[in-house]
């Protein structure tokens, strides 16, 4: 089959790399020139495990190819995905211009029927102003072509968002039509082996699906951060009740572990923007404001238990930083716990020693150079002469490290593990002040 792909960033990749892999002719179009030629000699602008050798096999056999040319683009697929994205504004509602540019952009160049799919996280209610786009520039253009709004949001973890793609849970396909929902069904036969994952429902549904399951994740992580909270005060290990409460498959092992906040470019901006759809229609959505304050407190976690330590005496002292990104296998630091501390510990005069696996060249690209800043190609470098050892995300090198090396690089062995990485006994055996989250101190 032709698919389009519109936005050549994290969901467009792999979603138009996937669909070439199983034999589907797609071209992914870009108003970028830079990035579509980048990606012409086969480089790739995000970081992704094994997404650069699925993009360079499927260019060279001719699969997957990119154009800046949206004319183009209309041409050749049947399915028109749009993958762009939609930051948020200013009050917390997804900027929806860059989809409806795509909406209009399709709508000037086609010719004959199309399935537009919305890829992008959207709010409910987006594909009725795709299709208005699209109707009002073909009336403008004095043209009548018969046209199709899916909705199909993507469920794509960084670091695991090929496996996610290839593998899925779900395929949630929201349509009016029948026949458009038997194309997608299609399109997805590769990817919905064993049993039926397509779920075909109507377009706002669909819509709200996608929102409902990021925003029930996030609100998962800050119950845990709020009983972790509430543990510390009352002298529990946050990490026996974890296992206490997953045991019972009601609640179930997932996406409980407390930490120092969730970030990356999904849960905050899809709970703020639900929150604001909410509020547009007259409901007040009390939890999702909840979850959004436990998060945005618990971010600051780390630096109040460094400068209790430290009795607020933190004005020319030293804090080593391993993990940048907002998560492990990734290079994306977007809304990362690692911005909140490190801000927090510069504004209050602590110079900075940070390592991370690959988020390094990230951070430098968001802050630049600054005195208070040292990066280390190597994360037991970055511990020389520092007052103590701050951990933000949990890449595996992080856990199982050379505690005799810490202590004996470290002014004083102290350790503020964001990740809750170690057991707090053996750490104290070993001679540290250790602090994690929700486990005493
Ligand atoms: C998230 C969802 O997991 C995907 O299903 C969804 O498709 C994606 O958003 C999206 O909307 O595109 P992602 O942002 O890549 O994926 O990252 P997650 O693996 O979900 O982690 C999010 C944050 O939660 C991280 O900062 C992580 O450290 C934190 N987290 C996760 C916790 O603090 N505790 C947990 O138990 C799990």
């Amino acid at each position: 089959m032709k698919v389009t792909i519109y936005g050549s960033g994290y969901v467009g990749l792999v979603t138009g790399a996937c669909l070439a892999e199983v034999g589907n002719h797609v071209l992914c179009v870009d108003i970028d020139p830079d990035k579509i030629e980048r990606l012409k000699r086969g480089e790739i602008p995000i970081y992704e495990p094994g997404l650069d050798d699925l993009v360079a096999e499927n260019a060279a056999t001719g699969r997957l190819a990119f154009t800046l040319d949206p004319a183009e683009g209309v041409k050749h697929g049947l399915f028109q995905f749009i993958a762009v994205g939609t930051p948020p504004d200013e009050d917390g509602s997804a900027d929806l211009s860059h989809v409806l540019a795509v909406a209009r952009a399709i709508a000037d160049n086609m010719s004959e029927y199309r399935i537009v799919v919305n890829k992008s996280t959207v709010p409910v209610g987006t594909a009725d102003k795709v299709k208005a786009a699209i109707t009002d520039t073909l009336a403008q253009r004095g043209s009548q072509v018969d046209f199709d709004v899916v909705s199909n949001p993507e469920f794509l973890k960084e670091g695991a968002a090929i496996d996610d793609f290839m593998k899925p849970d779900r395929i949630i396909v929201g349509t009016d039509n029948p026949r458009t929902a038997e194309l997608m069904r299609a399109l997805y036969a590769p990817f919905n082996r064993n049993h039926d994952r397509v779920m075909a429902m109507d377009i706002r549904s669909a819509e709200l699906t996608k929102y409902a399951a990021n925003a029930m994740l996030a609100t998962k992580i800050s119950f845990m951060n709020e009983l972790a909270n509430l543990a510390e005060k009352l002298g529990a290990d946050i990490e026996h009740v974890r296992q206490g409460i997953g045991s019972d498959p009601r609640i179930g092992y997932h996406f409980i572990y407390p930490g120092c906040g969730y970030g990356g470019s999904c849960f905050p901006k899809d709970v703020k923007a639900l929150e604001r759809t909410a509020r547009q229609v007259g409901f007040k959505a009390q939890l999702l404001a909840a979850v959004e304050d436990v998060n945005e407190r618990q971010k600051e976690r780390l630096f109040d238990k460094i400068r209790t330590h430290f009795n607020g005496d933190l004005k020319g002292r030293t804090i080593a930083l391993w993990g940048l990104s907002f998560k492990p296998n990734t290079d994306d630091m977007r809304e990362a716990s690692s911005r909140t501390l490190m801000e927090a510990l510069w504004d209050a005069g602590v110079h900075v020693r940070a390592h991370d696996p690959v988020a390094m060249e990230e951070c430098t690209r968001l802050y630049g150079e600054r005195p208070d800043l040292t990066l280390y190609e190597d994360h037991e470098e970055a511990l020389a002469g520092a007052d103590a050892l701050a951990i933000v995300t949990e890449w595996n090198v992080f856990r199982s490290p050379d505690f005799d090396l810490i202590r004996k690089q470290l002014k004083t062995p102290t350790i503020f593990d964001g990740r809750n990485l170690y057991e707090p006994r053996h750490l104290e055996d070993m001679g540290f002040a250790y602090y994690a989250i929700g486990r005493g101190r």
